[in-house]
């Protein structure tokens, strides 16, 4: 297949374009770089320091791995995307390349719209783009177990079987997500639907759940082919946050209880998925959704299998703090998402192992010197404090 791959300077559009390319795959990659502007912005920094992305290419060719095209520019601007597009006729396009933090899009005003504009944009222009230049080809786009938020029913994997007096239909899965990055997506995958359904396009919706993980088959590689992990509280996820503050002797900053459950997956297993979805594509004017994770926690218990794990395996003592949730969130709830295609399609998953953690915390305390400790507690608020009040006479 001709794979393009989107935001692959990225957590996770790296590891993917070397995958493909592994496997044998013609491999194409696209970033603006928007990713690296925004770290600075937020005052975060990757746990090691991240080559640019053409080294990290020459470096994957120079080991003999394979050559992959690169296409530095915008998704948000049409005529660089439908260039790309035209140019590299993809089969399969795997889409990454969005604002991918919560916080960073509830900083303020700007940074929602930013966040919006950029991510809803983006995926529009591809629509069109392949409308135009790629009608066959497959999109995989990458969404959020966030959007779904935490009804109080079973979470589906695709449409809501629904009964209203008496007449029975489907209706997409409401979403109540909790955040406007999570939105942002919710909107992608409305335009999607539409897209597909009218244009005939072929799109499958990988709702997400947490990545954690430092490590691929082929980071593993060498050292320059090491992805960007975060660990701030910006763009850091929690299971790599949990590990940053175990090996600096901070303590686990579980929000409010910890009683969310989330569903979670090793980024070793968001590499199988893509492939497996993209070596079984959706049909044409098929719009298909998928709930990508693996396991689903509490808060508190993953921060009590790392405080454990942090114990037995490298001697630390590490606390769990109970932090004013600064995010609005039911803390406890009902929770059971369907997990299914993915299985079906023979993904075969890691499951979060003392062992799994003990590696991570390893790779952490190994570059514990880069671990910015003042970037670890949140500072981004849903919900403004309310203003103390104005004292009477
Ligand atoms: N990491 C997770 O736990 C997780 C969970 C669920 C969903 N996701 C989704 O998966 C995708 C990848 O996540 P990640 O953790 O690798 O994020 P990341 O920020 O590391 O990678 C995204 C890349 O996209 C690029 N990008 C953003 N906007 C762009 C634009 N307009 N044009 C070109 N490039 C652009 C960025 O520069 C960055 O390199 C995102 O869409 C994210 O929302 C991630």
């Amino acid at each position: 297949m001709r794979v393009l791959v989107l935001g692959a300077d990225g957590y996770l559009g790296w590891p993917t374009a070397m995958r493909f390319a592994r496997l044998g795959h013609e491999v194409g990659v696209l970033d603006n770089m928007a990713k690296r502007a925004w770290e600075l912005e937020v005052g975060a920094r990757p746990l090691w320091p991240v080559e640019p992305l053409q080294s990290r290419v020459n470096a994957f060719a120079a080991l003999g791995h394979g050559t992959m095209d690169v296409f530095v520019g915008d998704l948000t601007d049409y005529a660089f995307v439908s260039q790309v597009v035209r140019e590299f006729r993809p089969d399969t396009i795997i889409h990454y390349a969005e604002q991918p933090s919560a916080p960073f899009s509830m900083m303020g005003r700007e940074q929602c719209v930013r966040t919006q504009v950029n991510n809803v944009t983006g995926t529009l222009n591809l629509i069109w783009a392949m409308r135009e230049h790629a009608p066959d080809a497959h999109l995989v786009k990458l969404g959020s177990m966030g959007e779904y938020g935490t009804p109080n029913i079973d979470i589906e994997e695709g449409p809501l079987p629904i009964e209203v007096k008496g007449r029975r239909d489907e209706i997409p899965f409401p979403k109540q997500p909790g955040s406007f990055y999570h939105l942002s997506k919710v909107h992608d995958s409305h335009n999607l639907t539409f897209a597909a359904r009218t244009f005939g396009l072929r799109v499958t919706d990988l709702n997400q759940g947490i990545v954690y993980g430092t490590q691929t088959e082929e980071t593993l590689l060498d050292r320059r082919l090491r992805t960007s992990v975060h660990y701030d509280q910006v763009f850091g996820t929690v299971l790599n946050r949990f590990c940053a503050e175990s090996v600096s002797g901070r303590p686990l900053t579980v929000y409010g209880t910890g009683q969310q459950m989330r569903g979670f997956l090793n980024i070793r297993d968001t590499m199988q998925c893509v492939v497996l979805v993209s070596l079984n594509p959706a049909r044409p004017g098929e719009f298909r959704v998928m709930n990508q994770f693996t396991e689903a926690f509490t808060i508190l218990e993953l921060a009590q299998l790392v405080q454990h794990t942090a114990r037995q395996q490298l001697g630390l003592e590490v606390e769990i703090a109970h932090l004013e949730n600064p995010r609005n969130e039911l803390q406890q709830h009902y929770y059971n998402a369907k997990h299914e295609k993915l299985l079906e399609l023979g993904l075969v998953p890691h499951h979060l192992t003392a062992e799994t953690v003990g590696a991570m915390l390893r790779d952490f305390h190994e570059h514990r010197q880069h671990i910015d400790t003042s970037v670890l507690v949140p500072t981004v608020r849903w919900v403004r404090a309310d203003p103390a009040p104005i004292a009477q006479g």
